[in-house]
């Protein structure tokens, strides 16, 4: 059955971020179980598995309170939607408890179904927002080197990866890139981390001046970079921009904060925590849309630094992502 299985999926199975050809001569890592941060493989091999799913299994890989849950509801109402007005309990009880998690007053949460198409959700809203209050030319998006932000065409278009852009012939949208925070390797000497953050900052404003402010809704990012690294930002990074944006009438979307920030700390610890409150607490109200996905449960230090630094120069040639969209 393992080979069957294997043999299956290499013939019908297209999978995304895979490259198609090396599939068919390596097939696939096929997943049977998992127990809290732990995964199996159909060779009984165990894992820990430290990216959480795709950063996203928070409850861990198995969970007999939410297969009773689903159990309950599936038998109840297994699917219903909210459009034109319709909502369902389960819906209310959801976006009650999301907003409560919200560090800010009147918080409202619309809800998708995957990171991807909550970044398109929130590019459409901050382009309503601008367009709503006589702004309609606010439109360039910017975004960060080694950023991912989803696989539809404006996830790919956000993300600062190269691989997510060469030989899709992405259109042309507008998005612009700005510099990732990574101080361990972007630095110069003797940099501090405040000193980089600052530097990083101004340079956001320069490229904003250039572009011209009146051109840009908004700039978007993960809060830890998550693909690009798990990047966490030098101290005082999130304020310094987010002040840059606010002198522009530019809006901060952010992405999965808390998935990962199990890198630097859990729940509400993270929620308490002053990067936290940098995050959210900075531009208030309508000024910021926020999409709040699943908190990572695991509890593990940030692995910004690899054990053998390596140099500029050896990072660049894979690490560095060229400009892209325009
Ligand atoms: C920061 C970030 N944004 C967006 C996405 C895309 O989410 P999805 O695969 O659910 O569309 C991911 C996926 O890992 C992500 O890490």
């Amino acid at each position: 059955m393992k080979n069957e299985a294997r043999v299956l999926d290499i013939a019908r199975h297209f999978h995304s971020q895979t490259d198609p050809r090396l599939h068919e001569d390596q097939g696939p890592l096929t997943i049977v179980a998992g127990h809290g941060a732990t995964i199996i493989d159909d060779l009984g091999n165990h894992y820990i598995e430290g990216m959480g799913g795709l950063w996203c299994a928070s409850l861990g890989f198995s969970d007999s309170r939410l297969a009773d849950a689903a159990d309950r509801q599936l038998r109840k109402l297994a699917v219903y939607h909210t459009f034109n007005h319709r909502s369902n309990e389960p819906t209310i009880e959801l976006v009650e408890q999301l907003a409560a998690l919200a560090p800010f007053e009147n918080a409202r949460v619309f809800l998708v179904g995957s990171g991807s198409e909550a970044n398109d959700t929130m590019v459409k809203l901050a382009w309503y927002y601008h367009a709503a209050r006589g702004h309609a030319d606010k439109r360039k998006i910017i975004s960060r080197y080694g950023a991912f932000h989803g696989s539809t065409v404006m996830g790919a278009a956000l993300s600062g990866l190269p691989h997510m852009h060469q030989s899709f012939n992405l259109p042309p949208l507008p998005v612009i890139f700005a510099a990732r925070p990574f101080h361990y390797f972007d630095s110069l000497p003797n940099e501090t981390g405040r000193d980089y953050a600052t530097r990083l900052a101004n340079e956001l404003e320069a490229l904003i001046l250039a572009e011209g402010p009146e051109t840009i809704a908004a700039m978007i990012a993960e809060p830890v970079m998550g693909a690009g690294g798990v990047l966490v930002p030098p101290e005082g990074y999130f304020r310094k921009i987010q002040a840059i944006l606010r002198k522009h009438d530019i809006l901060m979307l952010l992405t999965k904060w808390s998935a990962v920030s199990g890198a630097l700390e859990t729940g509400s610890a993270a929620r308490r925590s002053a990067w936290s409150r940098t995050c959210f607490r900075s531009q208030r109200g309508c000024r910021q849309v926020t999409f709040l996905s699943a908190a990572s449960s695991y509890r593990t230090r940030s692995t910004n630094a690899s054990p053998t630094r390596r140099t500029r120069r050896e990072c660049s040639a894979t690490d560095s992502p060229i400009p892209v969209t325009q």
